[in-house]
């Protein structure tokens, strides 16, 4: 298909942006105490904080939403989001929620026993923080290579370290952990994917054990598109069958449909075990909605049934994670350090290196954020000190992650190349002029540490 190196898809409805000057933006600034979170999105020109429930949809999802049966129970649009999942997942059971954090306490409250470890990959944010209210105890074991910025290319620095897995169960006892969790792609640490063999080996590893293995599979189609292009076998392996292949190796996924179902709401939980599925019918009732809505509309149920398919098409996934890369190749050509290769969702640059003369209580991640914003009106997010940075619940003594990113996420179908190519002119001034740029000081944070660079305020040093 030479020649045919753009989008696949033509634009038939656009949302206006505004552009902005750098006054405007350093008074905002100001006003939000320097946390983009507090940042009004119509003063943004190019949104890079997440890539959830940003999607374009398409005109097939447009059409789709017209045929919402908006019945309480057993409506048509329910059959058609279970079918597509099904068909994607190859799982019997689908109890639809309001959004992924939904379908995570389920997961949690299903899953996690008191005292127990709850093994990740990385866990993302909500799941661990589900878990943490039960009072499971979350430990991250991905691989070495996945949790230093600057440790070079790796095909799947989202995989589990084994070892480190074998260790806790004979150290503890395998009665003491209550699940092994896989975040597909890894988030935390650059949309890195995990896999196959790692998927299979953890799964045998959690099977001799009794162990429940579950994935958490917000953006599956990438991380299976990227088991396409570098693992060993899956070359002429269609995406669905990789999908279903991941699935096969656990007993219940979680999604946020937000990321890879293309829609802008909508979670999943998806179960082989009639019995968990049963009770998370009867969560769902008390916290969410019917079985047949679960907080979901029956329009959104639709958008989300052809969504899924659509995720699977490879050129698609070709446009989606080739874009991603565009950012990072260009990124690098200027010398500014990120976390290679690409991963699915997002660059990460690597704040450290960015700034090193900026410590790490200085905050150089959020700095470079800040910057960004005020530079060019892009907005990303700091996954560094303050997002991860939590404090010993012990001595009160704070503790610094090992990863310190800026992430710029990528919306789905939502931006062209020249939006990207503003946020690759912008970075490398800030990098040419990087010694001029101090840290960062903290002048709030809410009760909870670990929520805190959603409401954190901050001054420039
Ligand atoms: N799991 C993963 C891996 C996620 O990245 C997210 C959300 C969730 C679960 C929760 O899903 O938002 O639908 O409730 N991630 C967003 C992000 C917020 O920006 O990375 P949700």
């Amino acid at each position: 298909m030479k020649y045919m190196k753009a989008e696949p898809f033509r634009i038939k409805a656009v949302e206006l942006v505004k552009k902005t000057t750098k006054e405007q933006r350093q008074k905002w600034l100001q006003e939000a105490q320097f946390n983009i979170f507090r940042l009004k999105a119509e003063n943004v020109y190019v949104d890079c904080l997440t890539d959830s429930g940003t999607s374009a949809m398409s005109s097939h999802q447009w059409a789709a939403l017209m045929l919402g049966d908006e019945s309480y129970a057993g409506c048509q649009s329910f059959y058609k989001l279970e079918a597509s999942v099904q068909d994607v997942f190859g799982m019997p059971y689908v109890q639809p929620t309001h959004q992924g954090r939904a379908a995570d306490y389920i997961m949690a409250s299903l899953y996690c026993r008191p005292g127990t470890y709850a093994i990740g990959n990385m866990h993302f944010d909500t799941f661990r923080g589900n878990a943490e209210v039960l009072g499971a105890l979350p430990v991250d074991y991905a691989i070495e290579e996945g949790l230093d910025a600057a440790s070079g290319y790796h095909p799947f620095k989202g995989n589990i370290d084994l070892h480190k897995v074998q260790k806790l169960i004979d150290e503890k006892g395998a009665e003491n952990i209550s699940l092994i969790i896989i975040t597909v792609t890894c988030n935390n640490n650059g949309g890195q994917p995990v896999s196959m063999q790692n998927l299979r080996e953890i799964s045998e590893l959690a099977g001799v054990h009794h162990i429940p293995m579950v994935l958490d599979s917000a953006r599956l189609a990438e991380n299976a598109y990227f088991i396409q292009q570098r693992e060993e076998g899956y070359h002429n392996t269609p995406i669905k069958e990789i999908i279903r292949e991941m699935c096969s190796y656990c007993e219940t996924a979680t999604m946020s449909a937000k990321k890879d179902g293309l829609v802008n709401m909508g979670g999943l939980f998806v179960t082989r075990n009639q019995e968990i599925f049963q009770k998370a019918n009867q969560m769902a009732i008390v916290h969410e909605g019917f079985i047949t809505y679960g907080g979901m509309s029956g329009r959104d149920m639709e958008a989300l049934a052809v969504g899924l398919q659509e995720v699977c098409d490879e050129q698609y996934l070709e446009y989606r994670i080739g874009q991603v890369k565009y950012l990072g190749d260009k990124l690098k050509e200027q010398g500014i350090p990120i976390i290679e290769p690409t991963g699915g969702h997002g660059v990460y640059v690597d704040g450290r290196r960015f700034f090193p003369h900026i410590p790490q209580h200085e905050f150089p991640s959020q700095r470079l954020v800040v910057a960004l914003y005020e530079e060019a009106g892009v907005r990303a997010v700091e996954l560094g000190a303050c997002a991860f940075g939590s404090k010993d619940p012990e001595t009160g003594e704070q503790t610094w992650p090992k990863l310190e990113t800026m992430r710029i996420a990528i919306s789905r179908r939502v931006y062209t190349n020249n939006h990207i190519d503003v946020i690759v002119e912008a970075l490398g001034d800030i990098y040419k002029n990087r010694e001029h740029y101090k840290g960062m000081k903290l002048v709030y944070e809410g009760p909870i540490v670990s929520l805190r660079h959603f409401t954190a305020g901050f001054e420039l040093l």
